[in-house]
């Protein structure tokens, strides 16, 4: 069956919360007989999903497996572009080369990427990121905006203040947001963000927004040398949170965002990512490819870049490094 066809059928069901849907319902709604309708749902059985029957009335969904597919994410989904074409695999080694493969064959903006685990997921700075399976969200979203080179670090911005807006709406935890890009709770990280592009010297191709967020996790489930500096929306919240709807709810916002960004600028956004951020103000350390500055964080330029106030007065604009924050 085509996903589409997978998708649209597990919406219906679930949008009955619980209630039968006719089975001569979905078969006249989707253009097919019944006995085809009969095996997609045996198709979504084999799937993990779990459907009851009750006769003369039709199908009801018990269960839906805790699984990232196009399915589960796209019956949350309420944007036009963005989530609307996704493309999920079990493992990988990073979700990074595929969506790049996918935008040099022509990938619609917003498409997705997105994996249950990476063997070799790729953090900043050619750093590894550790990507359990079936615990995070690890995806890739290819986005096509009309944009100079130049302008491409603000799209960083507008990612972080799109998946902080996301988790705030389905957890209810208030994320803060360390330049660029890093969104921590209670000091510890919770979601990295890895921008890569693909520009020609005169306009930005694509953007290529690498999320990881760690969502379910206990403790246990982060190597030794993070337990201390990483966690979760679970251990955050004490509670299990549905990644395919955080998914949907970050393509929402992501969708939002952007097109606010391309018709009002950057100022907007700017305001918005200020509010969350838990950098400006501070009294920060900026560790740089070959050299550590200590000052006092301004704001960001317009270019997103960080205004940093050393102690001879001068100020540093400060383009890529590791933000040390002070211990509150
Ligand atoms: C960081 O270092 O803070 C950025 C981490 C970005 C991780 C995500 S997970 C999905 C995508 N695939 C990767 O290999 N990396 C990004």
């Amino acid at each position: 069956m085509s996903l589409n066809v997978k998708s649209k059928l597990l919406k219906k069901l679930f949008e009955a919360k619980g209630e039968p849907v006719s089975g001569q319902d979905l078969a006249d709604q989707f253009g097919m007989s019944r006995t085809a309708i009969w095996k997609h749902i045996k198709d979504l059985e084999k799937d993990g999903y779990e459907i009851g029957t009750v006769r003369k009335k039709g199908y009801y969904l018990i269960e839906t497996p805790d699984l990232v597919n196009e399915a589960n994410i796209q019956k949350y989904l309420m944007a036009k572009k963005y989530g609307r074409r996704i493309r999920y695999v079990d493992s990988c080694p990073s979700t990074q080369p595929i969506a790049l493969e996918e935008e040099q064959n022509g990938a619609p903006d917003g498409m997705i990427v997105v994996a249950e685990e990476q063997t070799a997921g790729k953090g900043r700075m050619m750093r590894p990121w550790s990507s359990a399976s079936g615990k995070g969200i690890w995806m890739s979203v290819i986005c096509r905006p009309h944009l100079m080179p130049q302008q491409a670090p603000q799209m960083t911005l507008v990612a972080a203040v799109a998946v902080t807006r996301a988790i705030e709406e389905i957890t209810g935890l208030e994320p803060t947001i360390k330049w660029p890009n890093d969104l921590l709770i209670d000091g510890k990280k919770i979601t990295g963000i890895l921008t890569e592009l693909q520009a020609d010297p005169d306009r930005v191709k694509a953007v290529i927004l690498g999320i990881g967020i760690n969502v379910n996790h206990e403790e246990s489930d982060f190597p030794e040398e993070l337990q201390t500096i990483a966690t979760s929306l679970k251990i955050a919240s004490g509670q299990q949170v549905n990644r395919a709807q955080l998914i949907a709810k970050i393509a929402d916002y992501l969708e939002l965002y952007i097109s606010m960004y391309e018709k009002s600028g950057f100022e907007p956004i700017k305001l918005v990512w200020e509010s969350y951020s838990n950098t400006i103000g501070k009294r920060i350390r900026a560790v740089l490819l070959n050299e550590t500055i200590e000052g006092t964080a301004l704001g960001i330029s317009d270019e997103g870049v960080l205004e940093l106030r050393l102690d001879d007065g001068s100020i540093r604009g400060i383009f890529s490094a590791d933000i040390e924050l002070p211990k509150d």
